[in-house]
């Protein structure tokens, strides 16, 4: 049984319940979204034809971690009770992956931990994801750790090395199957002779003053750019949206958008000259397509691409996001050692390393 609820998660495991599903003889793969987004998740299960067999539909706009996290293990109990599965697979560091798992262990249900170790090891930032990806490994049983550097994190806390994979990471599958050559829309048409920049922005230690500097500096570096232009594809959380809007709105050559369908937003990854995110799975992307990222936070679990030249920590302070943005705009040579392209997140095959693991260990 699969367990996922925002829009990442389901990026990211559904090229994994595609892989169980071609496997009929091995697995009965079931799937449980919790609803923790509901468009945005709805948006990705389309594109990868995902049907779940149960939704708990829990969102509630401006909805709590005690909303999410309670709602999650109250609905998710009777069908784990019902369907007693060999395994719940869970995902990274969301507040569904945590209930979730809290739920599993409860009932004594086996975990595996997809995107298992990765750290900061600042309980604060990102919070409170840093604890949830700690507290899911905590009860795991079987990690698929996306690197060896996440390998070493969870053989650093005392987990045994037989109960750990590593696979890569399953968000570089679907990139796969995602980037077209030949792609085109409006947006990138009224880009066109510019340079792109991309922006999106949602981590809740962010909310209120920082995302207010993170996009005053933008703003100011592109006021002092004409030939660049932005697109914003706007998380729908009401507290973003109303920081993006005070800030940005009446800057043409930046333009919001509502979130979009995952196909299309790695073409415009693909397509951009650099980009600006507080995101996650962005900084995984990113150094395949060979696309600089400054990563508008102070702490990174993906310290892989900032060793592979792709991502900079640049923080959330206006001063340091106006110097860095502007440095990469001006300077060829700091571009140019930012855009090499690399693959330190995997070769698009972790989906299939996973079921093998899961045979592997389940299998008699
Ligand atoms: C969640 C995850 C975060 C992940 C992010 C990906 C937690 C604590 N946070 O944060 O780790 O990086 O998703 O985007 O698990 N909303 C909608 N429709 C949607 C989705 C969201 O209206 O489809 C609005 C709702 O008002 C909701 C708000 O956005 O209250 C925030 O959503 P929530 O899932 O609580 O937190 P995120 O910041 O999205
Ligand atoms: N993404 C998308 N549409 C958008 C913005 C992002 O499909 O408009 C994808 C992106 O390619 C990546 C994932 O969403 O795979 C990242 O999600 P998000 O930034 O919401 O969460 P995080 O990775 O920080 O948990």
């Amino acid at each position: 049984m699969l367990v996922f609820g925002t829009r990442p998660e389901a990026i990211k495991m559904c090229p994994l319940v595609s892989e169980l599903r071609s496997r009929p003889s091995e697995f009965e793969a079931l799937v449980v979204t919790t609803g923790q987004h509901k468009e945005m998740l709805e948006q990705v299960l389309r594109v990868f034809g995902v049907e779940p067999d149960y939704d708990l539909s829990i969102m509630k706009k401006g909805q709590t971690l005690f909303d999410v996290t309670g709602r999650v293990l109250e609905k998710v109990k009777p069908i784990l009770e019902a369907e007693r599965p060999d395994i719940v697979l869970v995902h990274g560091d969301t507040t569904t992956s945590f209930a979730a798992a809290l739920a599993c262990f409860y009932l004594g249900i086996r975990i595996g931990h997809v995107e298992a170790g990765l750290r900061t090891h600042d309980m604060k930032s990102p919070w409170p994801e840093e604890f949830n990806r700690q507290a899911v490994d905590l009860v795991s049983d079987l990690y698929f750790a996306p690197t060896e550097v996440s390998k070493q994190n969870l053989l650093a806390e005392g987990k045994s090395e037989k109960s750990i994979w590593v696979t890569g990471n399953t968000g570089i599958d679907a990139l796969r199957t995602t980037i077209a050559p030949d792609y085109s829309s409006p947006d990138l048409d009224w880009a066109n002779g510019s340079r792109l920049i991309l922006l999106t922005a949602h981590r809740r230690e962010n909310l209120g003053a920082p995302m207010h500097s993170m996009f005053r500096a933008i703003r100011r570096v592109m006021e002092e750019h004409p030939d660049t232009k932005a697109i914003y594809p706007i998380h729908m959380n009401p507290v973003v949206r109303s920081a993006a809007h005070a800030e940005l709105d009446d800057f043409e050559r930046l333009r919001i958008v509502e979130p979009l369908e995952v196909f299309d937003f790695h073409n415009y990854m693909a397509k951009s000259h650099l980009i600006l995110t507080d995101s996650g799975g962005i900084q995984e992307e990113a150094p395949s397509l060979g696309k600089p990222v400054l990563v508008m936070r102070d702490t990174t679990e993906r310290p892989e691409g900032v060793a592979s030249g792709t991502l900079k920590l640049v923080g959330t302070s206006e001063e340091s996001i106006y110097k860095e943005f502007s440095l990469l705009l001006s300077s060829e040579k700091a571009y140019r050692a930012m855009s090499q392209s690399s693959n330190p997140y995997g070769d698009g095959f972790a989906s299939k390393r996973i079921a093998d693991a899961l045979t592997e260990s389940l299998l008699p």
